[in-house]
């Protein structure tokens, strides 16, 4: 199902197998997921029979990684209704498009977008319109006229679309999720996934009401500045949930847990540090690993504030493990598949910040395992640092 969207912090299947050969679960466990992203992971482990509970902070994302569940139509409702909008739609004008949605395509292109869009938009009581809504913003990249490849839209570089013809390209897309829909694996999946942010309660309650999950397996934004909502700036854009860069972080990136330096202020960094820099040997360890950020800092011009970062994104992952220990069955395993982080060059075990963490809220760290090498190419940039990274998999144990 990932083809219905590339949305690409999926987990590696090297990594969810890995992950499930760590923990023994009966056929049947419910699985938490409090970073569901688009559902890689969610349609993996239902597909393996077991029940999922994602929650995802991002809008667009959490309604597609729900409609992966959802099962609202069949693939011949969605066949019929996709010719039906790809007849209807007639060009139409695009000025009032926000200017990145404008500068992504030739005019005739996104005349013949938003005409797809405003007849989905039309028929939005037809339950096969959700999954219409997919294949044509799925279709947006593949027929931009500039370099929108991820996680950044660059309408200053032109290139070759992939797919010339929208109209045809979008028909395309919705026959391939169609047929995704009269599969039979796919209509047994049982999972859900709600919008909300894994650091409150309400989304947990959302996800679970008074039930507590057999296991947790998630993968958390890594620290190291990637801006999920940037990433999806145009189909946002696109499908007017939001119109500039205010309402995007407004609308979109408010819940997420910091990951990005631009999500730090002040302000949240003096509250991160009363609540993950105490007296502890970890909070004394972050502490130092903070001021080495805040030195690199001081010696640029326009330095990041990677220092304030570190402090909001353990602050954040506190409260989400805050939850999933009240939220897991007494002794449940959880694992997390996280990668480390250099940023000026100052190493981040994020990994083993994130165990230690999470031992704070009760859990036992059981191991922590390399999955696999990333980052090499840096090595290669003068630029940027020299640190070889991986990827791991942490596996705690929920307080009993
Ligand atoms: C590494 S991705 C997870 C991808 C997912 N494992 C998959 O297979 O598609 C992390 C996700 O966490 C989401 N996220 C960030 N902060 C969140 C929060 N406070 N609550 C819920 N989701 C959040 C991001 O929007 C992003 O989609």
């Amino acid at each position: 199902l990932s083809r219905w969207f590339r949305y690409p912090a999926g987990f590696s299947n090297l990594a969810l197998d890995r992950a499930l050969s760590r923990v023994d679960l009966p056929d049947g466990a419910l699985v938490a997921d409090p970073f569901a992203g688009a559902a890689v992971g969610g349609t993996y482990m239902t597909a393996r029979g077991f029940r999922y509970i994602g929650i995802e902070a991002h809008p667009l994302v959490a309604e597609l990684a729900e409609l992966k569940f959802a099962r609202k139509s069949t693939g011949e409702e969605v066949r019929a209704l996709a010719y039906q909008v790809a007849v209807a739609a007639r060009k139409r004008g695009t000025s009032n498009e926000p200017d990145l949605v404008r500068s992504c395509f030739w005019p005739g292109t996104l005349g013949v977008l938003v005409a797809l869009r405003e007849e989905i938009r039309m028929r939005h009581g037809s339950a096969a319109a959700a999954y219409l809504k997919w294949a044509l913003l799925g279709t947006l990249r593949d027929c931009a006229n500039v370099r929108v490849g991820w996680p950044y839209q660059r309408p200053a570089i032109r290139r070759h679309p992939t797919a010339r013809r929208a109209r045809e390209r979008f028909v395309a897309r919705a026959l391939a999720i169609a047929d995704d829909l009269d599969n039979h694996s796919f209509q047994s999946l049982d999972g859900r996934v709600v919008v909300g942010d894994s650091r409150t309660d309400a989304a947990w309650t959302s996800a679970l009401g008074a039930a507590h999950a057999d296991a947790c397996l998630t993968s958390p934004p890594y620290l190291n500045n990637y801006d999920y909502a940037d990433a999806t700036r145009l189909e946002a854009y696109f499908w007017g949930i939001a119109d500039s860069w205010r309402t995007l972080v407004l609308n979109v990136r408010s819940s997420m847990i910091a990951a990005t330096t631009q999500q730090t202020s002040k302000r949240r960094a003096e509250l991160a540090t009363c609540k993950v820099a105490d007296d502890s040997s970890f909070g004394r360890n972050v502490k130092s690993l903070a001021a080495s950020l805040a030195a690199e800092k001081a010696k640029r011009k326009r330095g990041k504030e990677y220092d304030a970062l570190l402090l909001c994104y353990l602050a954040d992952m506190q409260d989400v493990f805050r939850h999933l220990a009240q939220r897991l069955r007494p002794g449940a395993p959880a694992v997390l598949v996280v990668g480390d982080s250099a940023p000026y060059g100052v190493y981040l075990d994020t990994p083993g910040l994130l165990a230690n963490l999470a031992t704070r809220e009760g859990f036992l760290t059981e191991s922590i395992d390399h999955l696999r090498d990333r980052g090499l190419r840096w090595r290669e940039n003068g630029s940027r640092h020299q640190v070889s990274l991986a990827e791991k998999l942490v596996v705690l144990r929920a307080p009993r």
